[in-house]
């Protein structure tokens, strides 16, 4: 086999089990990075893929984007990472890096070039393929050194799920006496937990079930709301600061969840559901002045950021580990929601 090929658990269509097949890398270049994988996260959004949830997806597709592994060659113009480095690279793997938002170290909103991990396109027109695979191949800015008190199963899922609820309670400023409400309690939400409570925050989990409770505390919540009572979810109105959500259940009760919120606040959208969101209620957003923001992962330098804060703070996710040629059962689990929180494929 070409050395410029990799085996990758692939989709061949909606509805098909991952199979193993070989597929080209990209073409190798002065900034290109090769790893031999050693772990890769599953995150929700390899499941709206796989399923075509967000559109018809290009098969085939080899999803993953919470990748660790070992740098095994570099393009004669990388600085940031040589061979034999544990390295890592997570949702996006390239940008234009010449645009107003990626010269300003915006590169996750880049809206000339960007470059998701996979089922995305080079500039070549290669296509992008992610990490559930032994190898993988992309542009040394959108690759990191994992810190050296971390190993590579932990460092994986700091990739996406991390930096994706690290990067907007960053930005809108969560601090000693806020009230976070984080929205599901999954593979983003458990870090989501985590962070808004290193940040100095009272922390609730709003859970769709009661079955979380026991964890939620252990991650460090306050206080659990499971948000089909509508009693308890009454007594907390008006009172929080920032709400981080993770999941938009199909009958999302908008009014409920906004009217936990203070005047002047956010609520932050980075769950993305398949269908649009609907039945926003105008009147309680006017009138409380609400901000409902989205945020989509999160730069190079807020994931540089986030892996200090991580290791200043004792942040670490809570690992599955399955064996990567079990990659069909773990997506079965995820499906079922058994991960507690983020399941770690290996090879
Ligand atoms: N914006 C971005 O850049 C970005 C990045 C990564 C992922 N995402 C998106 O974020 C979302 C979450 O991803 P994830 O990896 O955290 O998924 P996940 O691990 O499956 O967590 C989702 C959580 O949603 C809740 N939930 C699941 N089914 C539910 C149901 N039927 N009713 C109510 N709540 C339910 C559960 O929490 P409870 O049991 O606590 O209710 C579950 O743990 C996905 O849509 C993904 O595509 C966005
Ligand atoms: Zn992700
Ligand atoms: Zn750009």
């Amino acid at each position: 086999m070409s050395t410029d090929n990799f085996h990758g658990w692939a989709c061949h269509g909606k509805d098909k089990p991952l199979e193993l097949s070989e597929l080209p890398l990209k073409a190798f270049d002065d900034y290109a990075v090769d790893m031999d994988i050693t772990h890769c996260g599953i995150c929700g959004s390899d499941i709206h893929t796989i399923d075509s949830g967000w559109g018809p997806t290009d098969y085939p597709c080899v999803v993953g984007h919470e990748i660790t592994g070992i740098c095994t060659r570099v393009g004669k113009k990388v600085q940031k990472v040589k061979v034999g480095d544990r390295i890592g690279v997570g949702a996006q793997s390239g940008s234009c890096l010449k645009c107003e938002d990626c010269k300003s170290g915006n590169e996750n909103v880049c809206m000339k070039g960007i470059v998701y991990t996979y089922s995305s396109y080079w500039e070549n027109g290669d296509k992008s393929y992610g990490g559930y695979a032994d190898k993988w191949r992309g542009h040394e800015h959108f690759i990191f050194k994992i810190p050296d008190n971390m190993s590579n199963e932990i460092a994986a899922t700091f990739f996406c799920a991390g930096v994706t609820t690290y990067s907007p309670l960053k930005h809108y400023n969560v601090k000693p006496g806020d009230k976070v409400g984080v929205i599901g309690i999954g593979g983003l939400g458990h870090f989501g937990v985590q962070w808004a409570k290193a940040m100095g925050a009272t922390v609730v989990a709003l859970s769709h079930s009661d079955r979380k409770r026991d964890d939620a505390k252990e991650l460090g919540c306050d206080d659990y709301i499971v948000t089909s009572n509508k009693e308890i979810m009454s007594a907390h109105n008006g009172t929080f600061t920032h709400i981080l959500c993770t999941n938009f259940s199909p009958d999302f009760d908008w009014e409920s969840y906004l009217s936990l919120l203070k005047a002047n606040t956010h609520f932050i959208v980075v769950g993305v559901p398949d269908a649009p969101l609907s039945g926003i209620p105008a009147l309680l957003l006017a009138s409380r002045q609400i901000a409902i923001v989205g945020s989509a992962i999160g730069s190079p330098s807020m994931i540089e950021d986030m892996l200090n804060f991580a290791a200043t703070h004792n942040v670490k996710p809570w690992v599955n580990k399955y064996p990567m040629k079990e990659v069909n059962e773990a997506i079965k689990a995820m499906r079922e929601g058994k991960p507690r929180y983020r399941i770690v494929l290996e090879n």
